[in-house]
């Protein structure tokens, strides 16, 4: 029987609920199709932060990487550790680490979710580059704490990181409904920004089977609100492609829904699949996390292993829960009933 070694990483938490909630329906695919996910589970949170000063032991990085996929719940409690400290001390690392420079986040509504726009047949796959970008992390802070303080950040982008994932948007484009829209901001940010333009327009003419329009953010922001559905593939920068991802989460009835892969195109590492959403700590001990995103994301994991039939059982399972009203509306459902609807589905 073909087995995957699948490392999870509950984190903080609504993260805890929503992990436990999507490896149950994971390993229901998993007898279902004849396949076996075999799970480790790592204690890398705030609290293990807490507890040993590091989100993550140093060995961390080596350890994931033996495994053929992470999967990951939810990091941050701002409140007992600064974000900056622990996203940078383990969600961060492990999309530089392990080279997931492709961030693919679907947005669309799944049957029975009312969106709160006026569109109903949106189907967005937004592609964030996920290594580089305004997230490179180079930078510094001098005369700290006094009136003469500067703090400095600045963008990355290579050819490189910018030409495979434009490359990437345009493979998917092609296997979707062949368009591509390219989101910088070119007209205010003109090393960078132009730089990504054009890139984009040299790797196009390797695609002339696929439509490409170029977006400044603040126009694909509306535009994803006036007229969704005239999107296919969308392609952005790091921090861009964050932004963009929560408006689409918003537009598909919210971050319950919003599913996403950090992938390695290349497989020269474990890819990692997490729901868009964050830990919640105010709802965390409220059972109500919606575990939809997360679930979705464990689909996408099961296609990346290879594992299609069984990916589209999920998703199939999820959509007979939501077409029934299960999950459907925040906070209404439990996440351990919207869980036990799918599982129910899934036979
Ligand atoms: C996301 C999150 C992260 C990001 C945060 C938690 C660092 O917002 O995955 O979208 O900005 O990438
Ligand atoms: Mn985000």
């Amino acid at each position: 029987m073909k087995s995957f070694s699948i490392a999870l990483i509950p984190g903080d938490g609504i993260g805890k609920d929503v992990t436990a909630a999507a490896w149950a329906v994971l390993q229901a695919a998993a007898s279902k199709h004849n396949f076996n996910l075999e799970g480790t589970t790592f204690p890398w949170s705030c609290e293990h932060y807490r507890q040993t000063g590091a989100m993550m032991p140093e060995a961390g990085i080596e350890t994931l990487r033996a495994f053929d996929a992470i999967y990951l719940g939810a990091v941050g409690w701002p409140t007992e550790v600064p974000d900056s400290v622990s996203l940078h001390g383990l969600l961060l690392p492990i999309r530089k680490a392990f080279i997931q420079y492709a961030n693919i986040r679907p947005h669309r509504l799944l049957q029975g979710v009312t969106g709160p726009l006026r569109a109903q047949s949106f189907d967005i796959l937004c592609i964030r580059e996920n290594t580089e970008g305004e997230y490179s992390g180079a930078g510094g802070r001098v005369h700290s704490g006094t009136s003469d303080e500067v703090a400095v950040e600045t963008a990355i982008f290579t050819r490189k990181g910018v030409e495979r994932i434009v490359r990437f948007g345009f493979d998917q484009a092609r296997a979707r409904r062949g368009k591509l829209a390219s989101v910088t901001k070119s007209n205010a940010q003109k090393y960078s920004m132009v730089f990504w333009d054009e890139v984009t327009r040299d790797v196009a003419r390797e695609y002339p089977d696929i439509e490409v329009s170029h977006y400044h953010i603040d126009a694909m922001a509306a535009r994803m609100v006036m007229a969704p559905e005239s999107l296919d593939v969308v392609v952005a920068s790091n921090l861009f492609g964050d932004i963009l991802t929560d408006l689409g989460a918003a537009i598909q009835g919210g971050l319950g829904f919003a599913a996403s892969a950090n992938i390695n195109p290349d497989r020269t590492a474990p890819s990692m699949f997490e729901p868009v959403h964050g830990s919640a700590p105010d709802i965390a001990h409220l059972n109500i996390a919606n575990p939809i995103a997360a679930i979705w994301s464990g689909a996408m994991m099961l296609e990346h292993l290879g594992e299609a039939d069984a990916s589209r059982d999920v998703m199939g399972a999820i959509e007979a829960s939501t077409a029934k009203g299960v999950g459907t509306v925040p906070g209404k459902d439990r996440t351990g009933a919207i869980t036990d609807a799918i599982l129910a589905a899934m036979v």
